[in-house]
């Protein structure tokens, strides 16, 4: 049976970093919401105009559009095997409609928590930084690039989210603690649920998550 991996977590807690990590290991394509619909944003479609006057304000994009951008994502061959789902589902109405949809694939779910405080949300959120071109993710901090400003693997310029702003970052962990985290809970009542401490280093993250989804 296809498996499909939640990375659920607070904002810069390390989904992006941790799927890009897992993608490599286990052969999984790594799906974004948030890098998809930042793709959007940068190509002006009407879903990147809509979506940008959510994630300005740090507030989350409604369920119906998200809802259909994923649907369509995994509805591609390359997920057939499985996939690593990076920020979706983030409210009860997504995690039904994943369910739905994957009875369609006969997929099943592995929900994985990340868990950090919100200091170390705040040290990493305001540190980071993505290329233009693929949103590699460094950090000024903790994963500096070879040379300052410049994407080590596509030679793209780095650049700040807009949504990273102190303020911005701040609603982003109200609406997770309003919106995401009872879906945290819905998974946990289920059974299953891979919890994880994503305040160490990266490497342990990965090892931690990896020796967790062997069991
Ligand atoms: P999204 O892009 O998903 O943002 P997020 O969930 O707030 O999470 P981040 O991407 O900020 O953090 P991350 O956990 O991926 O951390 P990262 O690995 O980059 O969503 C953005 C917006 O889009 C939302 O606010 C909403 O508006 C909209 N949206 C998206 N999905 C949606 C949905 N399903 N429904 C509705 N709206 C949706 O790491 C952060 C930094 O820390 C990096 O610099 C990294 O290098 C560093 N780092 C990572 N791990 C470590 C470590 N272990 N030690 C030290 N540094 C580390
Ligand atoms: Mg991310």
């Amino acid at each position: 049976m296809a498996t499909y991996i939640v990375l659920l977590g607070p904002p810069g807690v390390g989904k992006g970093t941790q799927s890009g990590m897992l993608a490599r290991k286990i052969g999984l394509v790594h799906i974004s919401s948030g890098d998809l619909f930042r793709e959007n944003i940068k190509n002006q479609t009407e879903l990147g105009k809509l979506a940008k006057s959510f994630i300005d304000k740090g507030e989350l994009v409604p369920d119906d559009v998200t809802i259909a951008m994923i649907r369509e994502r995994i509805s591609k061959p390359d997920c057939k095997n499985g996939a690593i789902l990076d920020g979706f589902p983030r409210t009860p109405v997504q995690a039904d409609a994943l369910k739905k949809t994957l009875a369609e694939f006969s997929g099943q779910v592995k929900a994985v928590y990340i868990t950090a405080e919100e200091a170390v949300l705040i040290e990493r959120t305001s540190g980071r930084w993505l290329c233009r071109k693929q949103g590699h993710v460094y950090h000024e901090k903790f994963n500096l690039p070879k040379q300052a400003g410049v994407c080590d693997v596509d030679g793209s310029e780095l650049y700040q989210r807009d949504d990273d702003k102190k303020e911005t970052v701040a609603n982003r962990i109200r609406v997770y603690f309003e919106q995401t985290l009872p879906l945290v809970e819905h998974y946990r009542q289920i059974g299953g649920l891979i919890e994880i401490n994503g305040a160490q280093d990266v490497e342990q993250v990965t090892k931690d998550l990896l020796s967790a989804l062997k069991r």
